[in-house]
């Protein structure tokens, strides 16, 4: 396998004590209106600030809301992945885009909205956000990335960075190798970026897209479509390139997620993305989901950021 030359990366250039402010230049909704989640693709102009040009796809930017909250306290900072390539959204250095999802929770008779994801949402071009970061020196395409092919699975705004690596990957139009991006997601109405990925895997016969909906129809067996049975219902494009030794695995979204993709590349006797912590048993059928963990650790062939 060609060897992984993760990129070097500057951090926390801008820190909580001292963010930098920067202007909101696009907010728009990139959920169907039917939709009852309100996700949000929103881009800051970071132009004259240390982060322009610094900022690297799968990395997070941290965001600080106004104000308080009600035992006084200074509202906590949030980190949001960017989803715009590391040159920068429509190709510009000095813009930053990430993927928000307005946070909207109910509490016994009450309904609680998410204080920096709402704050963000509610933004137009022109206001003004206090921003920390970059954070995050691992969950990064290689610098040789088109030595390889990728399998990226993403849950919900999980898609952020992949939408980023996908744009960085096929720039330049040498990459030869197969990316594959599966998305998991409720309903059809809750696809994010779509157009822009069935554009891309019409252009690029080596972009595969396999959305994976949830709440529409059940599998066969009953269960759900999830991130992780495409292993099984894609199996004959998925084993193949899992299978080549140049393959990374790249995991982003609800947290718990990674244990599920583990366990089906683990029953496929993809055993070399992982390291043994102690002796499998046999049948694998007998660890219950919640302790694979114990048993075996991602190698450095999977990358996650899992929340
Ligand atoms: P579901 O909620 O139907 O069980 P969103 O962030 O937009 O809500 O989407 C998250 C998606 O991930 C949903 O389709 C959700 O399915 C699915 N999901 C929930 N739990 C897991 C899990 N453990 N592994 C993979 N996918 C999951």
């Amino acid at each position: 396998m060609s060897e992984i030359k993760l990129p070097e990366v500057e951090l926390n250039i801008y820190s909580k004590r001292n963010p930098v402010e920067v202007p909101v230049v696009e907010n728009y909704i990139i959920t169907k209106e039917s939709s009852p989640n309100f996700v949000r693709h929103i881009t800051f102009d970071v132009s004259g600030t240390e982060l322009e040009n610094r900022v690297r796809v799968g990395q997070s930017v941290g965001i600080l809301p106004p104000g308080e909250d009600d035992s006084g306290k200074a509202h906590k900072l949030r980190l949001y992945s960017v989803s715009s390539p590391t040159e920068g959204e429509h190709g510009k250095p000095h813009l930053v885009s990430t993927t928000v999802k307005r946070t909207i929770e109910e509490f016994g008779d009450k309904l609680y909205l998410g204080v920096a994801s709402n704050y963000l949402a509610d933004l137009k071009p022109g206001d003004k956000v206090r921003m920390t970061g970059p954070s995050g020196k691992r969950f990064l395409l290689p610098e040789n990335a088109e030595d390889f092919n990728y399998l990226f699975f993403a849950t919900g705004t999980g898609i952020a960075p992949f939408r980023g690596m996908t744009m960085e990957l096929f720039r330049s139009g040498s990459y030869k190798n197969d990316c594959v991006l599966i998305f998991g997601c409720p309903y059809r109405t809750d696809l994010l970026y779509s157009d822009f990925l069935a554009e891309m895997s019409e252009k690029h016969p080596n972009f595969h897209y396999l959305p994976s909906i949830s709440r529409e129809n059940r599998r066969p067996d009953g269960s759900k479509h999830y991130v992780q049975t495409k292993l099984e219902d894609e199996s004959e494009l998925l084993i193949p390139i899992l299978q080549k030794e140049n393959t990374l695995i790249y995991i982003c979204g609800l947290k718990g997620m990674e244990t599920g993709i583990y366990m089906e590349l683990m029953k496929r006797g993809l055993n070399s993305y992982f390291e043994a912590r102690k002796e499998l048993p046999e049948d694998l059928s007998e660890i219950p989901r919640d302790e694979l963990k114990k048993f075996i650790k991602p190698s450095v062939r999977i990358f996650e950021e899992v929340y």
